[in-house]
């Protein structure tokens, strides 16, 4: 900047959000899933492009009900929610899309958004680019929800939106039902009009232990909660950029009102119907991304730390990465794995460093550039002849 340019005094001087990407052959630093897809979905998709290519002068479906109905089944199935029809789904370009919609059409200047800290770094930004305040409630020391605290700041901040990951990111950790049944209880008035839109964030959903609910059924009974997923992560989609959410039909025609014209291209609204008629190939890898998950934690629970002589400090994980440390200079923790050619993420509380599950071949790489990089971080051994004291 500098030229000059009538740019927001909010944005003077801010970065654009985005991973740092060493140039490194391992990369786990954006939670991607490692496996490409297979080449039957390719064909699939192949096909489909070369078909839709010679309508492409015309804008696609603005509703994209065909889209939102394949949806609708999917995550019927997957979540235990056989009563999801497209009028309940919404898509947008990722996710992150989708939660913008929610900010446009329920935040704006004078509203407040909240979440829990620490959380996906993203969100603060859908608050400033709508205008909307943006207050956290701290999560308990294992990252868990932290009631109390979240139903004192829904009551003094008075949210009009409450904006909670599950699994979370960096942690990986998952809300409890009894848990998203209180917030959503907390921001309801007596009259029962809903004072906030709680919105749980499932985009790492399909990677969850056995045990971990999904909110996708509490939909049905509160008409204020959404939750949104993305076939980013578990479906290997993405660079095709198609996130969803599942809410009731209210509140998804309340985006409808924020939405861009055409905002979902014919090229994504057909990409995303190959991926759900290709859903079993697509997240074939989950259930041995899940036990590679599960092993990571192990195989970091069980190194020492030589700075300190502890066992690294791990973060129990019901998504496609891992949270650990704590290490005294994570930066350079960081960039010394990067040297070593294994891109992992500074991010979350001050010490911890968050890796994403990938092939054998990629997480037996992390382990060896942590362990190196461990060793590199270690002061040089004391001589045993003491310095000489003095001197010019
Ligand atoms: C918690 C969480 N939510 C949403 C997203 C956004 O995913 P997308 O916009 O690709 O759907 C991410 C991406 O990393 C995430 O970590």
């Amino acid at each position: 900047m500098g030229f000059g340019l009538p740019l927001r005094g909010d944005l003077a001087g801010v970065e654009p959000y985005g991973a740092v990407m060493p140039p490194a052959a391992v990369r786990l630093n954006v939670n991607e899933n490692p496996y490409a897809p297979p080449p039957q979905v390719r064909r699939e998709l192949s096909d489909a492009v070369a078909h839709l290519a010679g309508e492409l002068n015309r804008y696609p479906d603005q509703e994209f009900l065909a889209l939102r109905g394949a949806l609708a089944e999917y995550l019927g199935r997957e979540a235990d929610a056989p009563w999801l029809t497209a009028r309940h789904m919404w898509a947008g370009n990722g996710s992150n899309e989708v939660m913008l919609h929610v900010f446009q059409a329920f935040g704006g200047p004078g509203r407040t958004a909240m979440s829990l800290d620490p959380t996906y770094s993203m969100y603060p930004h859908y608050a400033r680019d709508t205008h909307t305040g943006w207050v956290t409630a701290p999560r308990r020391s294992d990252f868990r929800l932290d009631l109390p605290a979240a139903l004192e700041t829904i009551d003094s901040a008075k949210p009009s939106i409450v904006l909670l990951a599950s699994p979370n990111n960096p942690t990986g950790t998952a809300l409890q039902l009894d848990e998203v049944e209180a917030l959503a209880q907390a921001t309801l008035r007596p009259d029962g009009q809903a004072q906030a839109v709680v919105v749980i964030d499932e985009a790492y959903a399909e990677f969850r232990r056995p045990g971990t609910p999904s909110a996708v059924p509490l939909v049905a009974q509160y008409p204020h909660l959404a939750v949104t997923r993305t076939m980013s992560k578990a479906f290997a989609w993405a660079g095709v950029r198609l996130g969803y959410m599942a809410a009731s039909a209210e509140l998804t025609d309340a985006l409808r009102l924020v939405r861009l014209p055409y905002h979902l291209s014919a090229l994504t609204q057909a990409a995303g119907l190959v991926a759900l008629r290709q859903a079993d190939a697509l997240l074939a890898a989950v259930a041995q991304l899940r036990q590679a998950r599960d092993q990571l934690v192990r195989d970091l629970q069980r190194r020492i730390n030589p700075a300190t002589g502890r066992n690294l400090d791990v973060a129990e994980s019901d998504a496609n990465f891992v949270l650990f440390g704590r290490f005294a200079d994570r930066h350079a923790m960081w960039e010394q794995m990067a040297g070593l050619g294994v891109a992992v993420r500074e991010t979350g509380p001050d010490g911890w460093l968050r890796v994403s599950v990938g092939t054998p071949q990629d997480n037996a790489a992390f382990l060896t550039a942590l362990d190196q990089a461990m060793e590199a971080q270690q002061p040089p051994a004391m001589s045993s002849t003491p310095p000489p004291t003095g001197g010019s």
